[in-house]
């Protein structure tokens, strides 16, 4: 006998806090069936133009206006009207009427926060119905554990002290699974905090968890990491690696990229300062060398650099599959960064993801440097085969939480992508 199809019955949002103390938005999605499904928004910093909107109130007197009560309404008000009565399994149903309702290009009317949260609400409150761990509802696939990428160094607009690169991290792709890695970047992060702490530096940490010393240069940040992965008896370039994202956008001005520490340079310049750190140190990924404006740029950096290091577009690309496409067309990068917070719905987030796939483009799923305890991306990277996860330091339990998923995964039997991630 044919069940009948379970639609969602009811949908509630609540504004709740971020781990910068800022509002955003949590949305509950119940089913028919009695299934439910809840998800929380994050937020950027060093936000890429293109992105899509988040609503806030704007009402001063409400923390700064950065409230989203208006988001809220909209979450109970329109799009439950629009989206009661709908099938919660059909995920890409959901969000196109999300996206018809919203009207908007960059779901600035509704606010991209409010339809994310209905989006990935619902996209839970789906598995649960299907009853199927939500990696597999989201990939359908057998999974793969992404390598993390842990931010353990802050600056720029994730820090107050003087590095304008935002984030220094380790890559621990040469381990046979995710808790070894994971376990091994952990230990380096400890023991980066005794190498600071014996120069004198500062060990407080910035917004995604990492230190955030001031630095004479950017050079001095990679040589403490390679210093703290050999002083934790691991092999930088066979176990370790590193990444980088200067999110450059955020010191490109009037067509220079302006370094307190190098001094202000052309973006041929910048490429020839990343080739002599790719020469000098373990370092296989850059995201964002260059800024979302400067797409000439962006293709001297991959035809120089492109065959040794993954270049992946965040600010440039905002995981729309639309930029990727100019992207892939121009070459420009080899690899993207998967925001759904940048989009808007999980179904625009699994097509850029497909574009991306399809033109032998890695992907890179991120968290934001405003995050909550929702670990959903951790479930996408591995649910998708990602193949690389970057979701902060080993600190702060809005980071950590998605690394603990990963590892609920691992021992549920899913496999580490390791070095094949890149290649390797
Ligand atoms: P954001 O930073 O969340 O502040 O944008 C993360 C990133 O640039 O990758
Ligand atoms: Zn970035």
């Amino acid at each position: 006998m044919a069940t009948a199809t379970v639609v969602i019955e009811e949908i509630t949002a609540l504004e709740i806090l971020d781990s910068r103390g800022n509002p955003t938005v949590r949305v509950r999605v119940l089913a028919s069936d009695g299934s439910e499904g809840v998800a929380s928004v994050p937020s950027g910093a060093s936000t890429g133009k293109r992105e899509a909107l988040e609503l806030r109130d704007g009402d001063a007197k409400r923390y700064g206006g950065k409230g989203v009560l208006r988001a809220v309404a909209n979450v109970t008000g329109e799009i439950a009207a629009h989206l009661n009565g709908r099938p919660v399994q059909d995920q890409a149903g959901l969000d196109a009427a999300l996206i018809a309702v919203d009207g908007t290009p960059d779901k600035s009317r509704l606010g991209a926060n409010a339809v994310l949260g209905v989006s990935l609400a619902a996209a839970r409150c789906g598995a649960a119905s299907a009853r199927l761990p939500l990696y597999r509802y989201l990939g359908g696939v057998a999974g793969t554990l992404p390598v993390p990428m842990l931010n353990v160094l802050n600056g720029g607009k994730h820090a107050a002290n003087n590095l304008d690169l935002q984030e220094f991290m380790l890559v621990p792709a040469g381990f046979d699974t995710f808790r070894d890695g994971l376990r091994a970047a952990t230990e380096i992060y400890h023991t980066l905090a005794g190498v600071l702490r014996r120069r004198g530096l500062a060990t407080g940490v910035g917004d995604e968890g990492g230190f955030a010393p001031d630095l004479e240069n950017h050079a001095e940040a990679l040589d403490l990491l390679v210093e703290a992965i050999g002083a934790a008896g691991y092999r930088p370039g066979e176990q370790v690696f590193l990444a980088l994202d200067p999110a450059s956008s955020e010191f490109y001005r009037e067509g220079r990229y302006h370094l307190r520490a190098e001094g202000t340079k052309s973006a041929a310049e910048m490429v020839e300062m990343y080739a002599g750190w790719l020469e000098r140190y373990p370092i296989i990924l850059i995201e964002d060398g260059l800024a979302e404006e400067d797409w000439d740029g962006w293709v001297t950096l991959t035809a120089s650099l492109g065959r040794k290091a993954q270049l992946v577009g965040d600010d440039i690309f905002v995981t729309n599959a639309g930029l990727l496409a100019e992207g892939i067309a121009r070459g420009v990068g080899n690899a993207i960064l998967i925001k759904p917070n940048q989009i808007g719905t999980l179904s625009e987030t699994l097509r850029t993801m497909s574009v991306a796939e399809a033109a032998g483009y890695r992907t890179v799923v991120s968290h934001r440097s405003g995050e909550t305890e929702d670990s959903l991306i951790a479930d996408l990277a591995a649910g998708t085969g990602a193949g690389q996860i970057k979701t902060g330091a080993p600190c702060r339990s809005e980071r950590v939480c998605k690394y603990n998923r990963l590892l609920e995964l691992e021992a549920e039997g899913l496999v580490y992508a390791g070095k094949a991630a890149f290649g390797l």
